[in-house]
This record gives structure tokens, sequence and C-alpha cells, in this order.
């Protein structure tokens, strides 16, 4: 008898088949796609300075939610390492001469200019303390990150597609912020990581559609099981310098909430589109504990959408190490 692994396995090989297809149409070559030197100031200009001081006035509009914010997408985005480790590992992807290795890296390759370029804006911005900002991202990768996938590739893609889209509701609210305060160049350097966020979605999505085609009944018990366990963000296990893991999560998460960048309805509506990408309703061939599952998953938005009435963000500001004081 086939094991559930080995029937994962065989699903993924099976998508596999078409991963040139998939890199070609939601990842762009790398020669073509933005890169972070496009959006700061060109230290091999003349005008480097200027620009310079330019990019320190306007950053000083910036306010502490917001900047706290962007500290901390940057720190996510900077512990890639943790993220690629861990997709490399999955069952069905093989570090060497394997598809899915190929779609992780060149992915990867893509991600790696979202910490790149908002690190050096924050670096030039004058407002931020570096080396703080440095120590939280060397914890954060040594920290790594557990997010309750294992090694399944069916749960991980849950994941990422929640996630990809998560990061683009919050590069884009941080870029609708930033041009609210008249800060172009940020906004620009947000809008267009969203851009690649979208993407990557998209990418993960179609993933997990195709997977409902091959394995219905357990592609949709690892989303009951993703979501009934809720998704635990990357940055789960962020702390300053001196403190222990996980604790300026909550801190954060707080004042992305107070900023309206990242809220608990965000994650209610990225499930709902979730639902409706996976066209749920119309899946057959589900075995009765998939039923179930899909039963549960169908009302889950809108129990959460209660529960989610009663949640107080908490106003109080936490004075962070990687910011001059309150
Ligand atoms: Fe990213
Ligand atoms: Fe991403």
């Amino acid at each position: 008898m086939k094991t559930l692994e080995n029937i994962r396995i065989e699903v993924m090989q099976t998508i596999e088949k078409n991963i040139d297809s998939f890199i070609e149409k939601y990842l762009i070559p790398v020669e073509k796609i933005w890169q972070p030197t496009d959006f700061l100031p060109n230290s091999q200009k003349d005008n480097f300075l200027e620009e310079v001081t330019a990019l320190r006035e306007l950053s000083k509009e910036l306010d502490y939610d917001l900047l706290v914010t962007l500290v901390a997408d940057t720190i996510t985005e900077e512990a890639l390492p943790t993220y690629e480790a861990w997709l490399m590992n999955l069952n069905g992807v093989q570090q060497q001469e394997n598809g899915w290795s190929k779609w992780i890296s060149t992915w990867t390759g893509e991600e790696n200019r979202h910490g790149d370029v908002l690190n050096k804006y924050l670096y030039l911005s004058g407002r931020v303390n570096m080396r703080e900002i440095e120590i939280t991202t060397q914890h954060l990768i040594k920290d790594g990150f557990d997010i309750g996938t294992g090694r399944d590739p069916y749960k991980n893609f849950v994941y990422t597609s929640f996630q990809e889209l998560a990061t683009y509701i919050s590069h884009n609210r941080v870029a609708k912020l930033a041009r609210k305060k008249g800060n172009f160049a940020l906004a620009k350097m947000c809008k267009v990581i969203a851009g690649d966020e979208m993407r990557h979605h998209k990418a993960y999505s179609e993933f997990v559609k195709k997977i409902f085609e091959y394995d219905p009944s357990e592609m949709m018990l690892a989303f009951y099981y993703m979501m009934k366990n809720k998704i635990v963000m990357p940055a789960v296990f962020l702390r300053e310098s001196n403190e222990k893991k996980g604790t300026a999560f909550t801190y954060f998460s707080d004042a992305a909430q107070r900023i309206g960048v990242y809220t608990a309805l965000d994650y209610i509506d990225i499930m709902q589109k979730l639902i409706n990408q996976w066209e749920l309703e119309k899946i057959r061939g589900l075995t009765e504990e998939a039923e179930r599952a899909r039963d549960y998953l169908l009302k889950l938005p809108e129990r959460m959408l209660r529960i989610s009435e009663r949640i107080v963000i908490p106003q109080q500001q936490h004075q962070f190490k990687w910011l001059n004081p309150l």
C-alpha cells in the first residue's frame, strides 16, 4: 500500500514536469527584473550625496509605528535563508537536479532583493539604529521558525500561498502610507516589492489548485490543518538584543495593526480569498473526513469575523531598540 507521503511525492513529481512553464509564467528573468539600485541613490553618481540628503529629509516624516513596521518587514525579508532552507527540505524537493529546487532557488533570488532594498533605505534614512536591527536579523535567522508544516509540501504550499498574499497586503499598505507622507521613493520600493509578492502568491496558489486536482482529500485536510492551527507569521521569533526569543513580535504586530498595515481582518480576508481561489465548494470525490474539513473551512471566515470583533489592539507603543526614544 502506498503511504500518504509517497502519494505526495508522486503528486509533486507530476507537477514538477511543468515547472519550467511555471517559472516562465510567474518569475521574471534576472536581467529583466528590477534591482534595489533602481530605487535608491546610486553611489557612483556625482549627485549621490544630494539624493541621500533628500531621502533623509523625507524620512523624517515617517511616524513611529510606520517605521517599526518597516523595520520588522525588512527583518522578515532578511530572514530569507530560513525560508529557503525550509522549502528545500520538503518531501518531493531534492536539492540537486530537481525542478522544484530550481523553482525555490529562482524564487529565492527574487525574494532576496526585498530585504536588500529596504535595508539600504533604512541605513540611508538615518532614522534607525542599524546595529540593533542587524542584531535582530541575526537572531531571527539563528532562531529559525516553526510553522507547523513539517516536510509536507501540501501544508507548506498553503502556508506560502497565505504568506505571499499577507506580504503583498502589508508592503502595499506601507507604500500607501509612505505616499501620503509625500515619500514617493519609499512608496515605489514597497509597491514594487508588493508586485513581486502578488506574482509569487499566484504561483503557490496555482500549485495548491493543481494538488486539489490530483489528491483532493489530502489537500483539503492539509488546508484544514493549517487554518485550524492558524498561520504562524514568519517573524514570530522576533527579538531585540539581549531579550528572549519572540518577545518583540507582539509589539511589532500591534504597531502594524494600529496603522492598519496588517490586521485580523486581513487574515480573515486572505482565508476567504484562498477558499474562493481553490473553489472549495466545487471539489468532488472527497472522503468523509475531507468533507467535514471542507464544511469547517467554509464556515471559518464567518466564525473568525465574529471573534475578531472582540479584539482590542493595545495602544501603548513599545520603545524598540531599533528606533530613537519615543
Ligand atoms: Fe518578499
Ligand atoms: Fe514573498
